[in-house]
């Protein structure tokens, strides 16, 4: 009575159906447990095997059997594949390729202030002139006495210093300018002497627009025979056309430095404004750079170079004033800040 059995090819082939149906594991799962489980077709057939004659029913059970190994095996084939399929995706997406470059427009680059230093560089080198370096901490020897500035005065309370307290035997502090780079350059080079110092200088000075306490100065040194106020005037000159440009003029203002005699203040044309006068400039046209002169005969002295047979000039300025200048920044404190917003500009 094999009619009662149900038809066994047709359920091999929907079983087989379902099977290349299931796109993903666990659909995979839900066909196998429909198809071979308790409730499955091939489950209620062995069921029926009870009411065959009992010649019909080893036939009939090896038919059965046969069937579902043949669903199995296609089960075990998709499996197969689909775990293959599944892994390939999962390490797919957990995939990081270390080869992969960075977009260039987010890669870094240097700050303003170091691109600005190294322009400025750039210029003096071209016009003769060596790079020197000195340290961040100095003596106050350094940093006053040996540039003139004994003890007591008035000058040191124009720089409000920032003391370090290490203990006998010297005074150490965080240098406010770069001018002790000149000492330590002529105590170690005989002279002439055609030298910049560039680097960071510290003021306890409340930042605004125009001061911030940590900031940048580039110093110069010349220190030959026969020297004079001319030689002076004509590098700030040459140097101003050099790295501002043809529109941008220079002028120097009689002042008092104690490292020099006779001294000057050194202004360019307010960027800004191009001389017209605004706030960055306090309405006179002209930004403050540094200040400059000849080299006074005492600091000569305290190095040991003859001021009867050499003379020279010096100067000293602001580095982020002057990519304050050049780029029209009208406050200075965005230089510290650290704003991506502000340094992806440059
Ligand atoms: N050291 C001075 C300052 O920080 C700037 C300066 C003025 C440097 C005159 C010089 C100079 O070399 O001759 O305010």
């Amino acid at each position: 009575m094999a009619d009662h059995l149900p038809d066994l090819d047709t359920a091999v082939s929907t079983a087989l159906q379902a099977v290349e149906a299931a796109l993903t594991l666990d659909e995979l799962r839900e066909a196998e447990s429909s198809v071979l489980g308790k409730h499955g077709v091939f489950a209620a057939a062995k069921k029926r095997l009870a009411s065959l004659a009992p010649e019909e029913r080893a036939p009939a059970g090896a038919s059965i059997n046969a069937a579902r190994a043949a669903v199995e095996a296609a089960i075990g084939e998709r499996r197969a594949a689909l775990s293959t399929g599944e892994r390939a995706k999962l390490l797919e997406s957990d995939r990081i390729d270390l080869t992969e470059r960075r977009r260039p427009e987010q890669r870094g680059h240097l700050h303003l202030v170091t691109q600005t230093q190294q322009h400025l560089e750039d210029v003096f080198v071209a016009m003769g002139f060596s790079v020197e370096e000195g340290p961040l901490v100095e003596t106050d020897w350094h940093n006053f006495q040996a540039l003139n500035i004994p003890p007591a005065h008035p000058a040191r309370a124009n720089q409000d210093t920032l003391y370090l307290d290490f203990g006998a035997p010297e005074t150490t502090l965080l240098r406010t300018h770069t001018s002790p780079v000149q000492i330590r350059t002529m105590l170690s080079k005989a002279p002439p002497i055609y030298a910049i110092c560039p680097g960071r200088v510290y003021r306890k000075d409340t930042p605004d627009a125009r001061h911030t306490p940590a900031f940048s100065q580039i110093e110069g040194l010349v220190v030959d025979r026969g020297i004079t106020f001319g030689d002076l005037a004509g590098t700030i000159d040459a140097f101003t056309k050099a790295y501002f440009g043809a529109d941008i003029n220079a002028r120097l203002r009689p002042a008092y430095f104690p490292f020099t005699e006779p001294s000057a203040e050194f202004e360019v044309t307010c960027a800004i404004c191009r001389g017209d006068g605004c706030r960055t400039c306090s309405n006179t046209g002209w930004i403050e750079l540094g200040g400059c002169g000849m080299v006074h005969p005492a600091v000569l002295r305290a190095v040991g170079i003859d001021p009867e047979e050499w003379s020279g000039f010096a100067f000293g300025f602001g580095i982020d004033r002057c990519a304050q200048v050049f780029h029209t920044i009208s406050d200075m404190r965005v230089m510290a800040d650290n704003d991506l917003r502000f340094i992806r500009q440059f």
